[in-house]
């Protein structure tokens, strides 16, 4: 039974003391709900107000790509210096230990592979990103593809339900092989995302105008890094897209196809996290490369 009478008298009530307003760490995301918000914080981190996301969903599309032929072998040693895992509901069960603690940006949208252009994309039941507690639902939303109506009406639905259940919804640019990646399709797609209502935006980096693509976003941009090029060369993308105002990257092949896996996410992990100049960052990688 709670005590009604003999306890302490309540005398802390900081009369005068103004309740301190802050503004959520991270951009267009302050009127979210704290469900969202929580979410949200567990996958950028609000010191950097940024993310390293480990993206390695990649065999659902492609199949064993070279890396992720053994999750055991390829990824759980990186796990640790992600901010956040990418995955499918298949890798997340059969390879990855709940032990990890990781947020997960669970890939909820499905029905393409690379043997084909975008096909007719489907969502996975929510209920099962609700039981796998995702952090995040990602969506491929194909803007000016042949499945254009098909992949924005899943986001529209994964938004709706993503706010029922305060899961943020990640929106992830597909670009088909006959679209180009430059600064108008990307800032034109990002937008299309951001406006149905998705929390924050995957894309890829473009070398002319990318800041262009993140002012006009409303909210937060992370940064996919594509085919595998030299180490020094992705710091550098990591590094401008930082630069351009991009709030984090969910990069794969850049880092798991790395000559060294580890030193390549913790060199990522510092121009992300920490500013480090691109050529730092590659000294950093050089120096723990094994
Ligand atoms: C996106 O649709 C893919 O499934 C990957 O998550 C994404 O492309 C990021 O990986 P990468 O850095 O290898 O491009």
């Amino acid at each position: 039974m709670a005590d009604a009478t003999g306890n302490v008298d309540a005398k802390n009530y900081g009369i005068g003391v103004p309740v301190e307003k802050k503004a959520f760490f991270l951009k267009g995301l302050d009127h979210y709900d704290w469900g969202i918000k929580d979410r949200m914080s567990r996958i950028f981190d609000s010191r950097s107000g940024n993310a390293v996301m480990l993206a390695f969903d990649h065999g659902y599309i492609m199949g064993p790509t070279s890396g992720l032929e053994r999750i055991d072998l390829g990824i759980l040693p990186l796990v640790e210096y992600a901010d956040c895992l990418m995955c499918t509901r298949g890798v997340l069960r059969s390879c990855i230990p709940p032990e990890v603690n990781k947020p997960i940006s669970l890939r909820v949208s499905a029905g393409t592979t690379v043997l084909t252009e975008l096909n007719d994309e489907c969502l996975m039941d929510i209920q099962d990103a609700i039981s796998l507690n995702a952090s995040a639902m990602a969506a491929m939303v194909s803007v000016g593809g042949k499945y254009e109506a098909t992949t924005i009406r899943n986001l529209t639905k994964l938004v709706d339900l993503g706010m029922k259940y305060s899961i943020p919804v990640l929106g992830v640019t597909a670009v088909g092989k006959s679209l180009v990646r430059d600064a108008r399709y990307l800032g034109m797609a990002s937008r299309v995302c951001a406006e149905n209502g998705a929390t924050f935006v995957k894309t890829y980096y473009c070398e002319e105008g990318f800041a262009k693509v993140v002012a006009a976003c409303p909210v937060p941009i992370v940064i996919a890094g594509g085919k595998k090029i030299p180490e020094d060369q992705a710091l550098q993308v990591a590094y401008n897209a930082i630069n351009d105002g991009a709030s984090g990257v969910d990069m794969g092949r850049n880092v798991f196809q790395a000559g060294d896996p580890i030193a390549m996410i913790k060199a990522v992990r510092a121009v992300v996290h920490d500013g480090e100049k691109p050529d730092k960052a590659f000294q950093l990688y050089n120096d723990l490369k094994k």
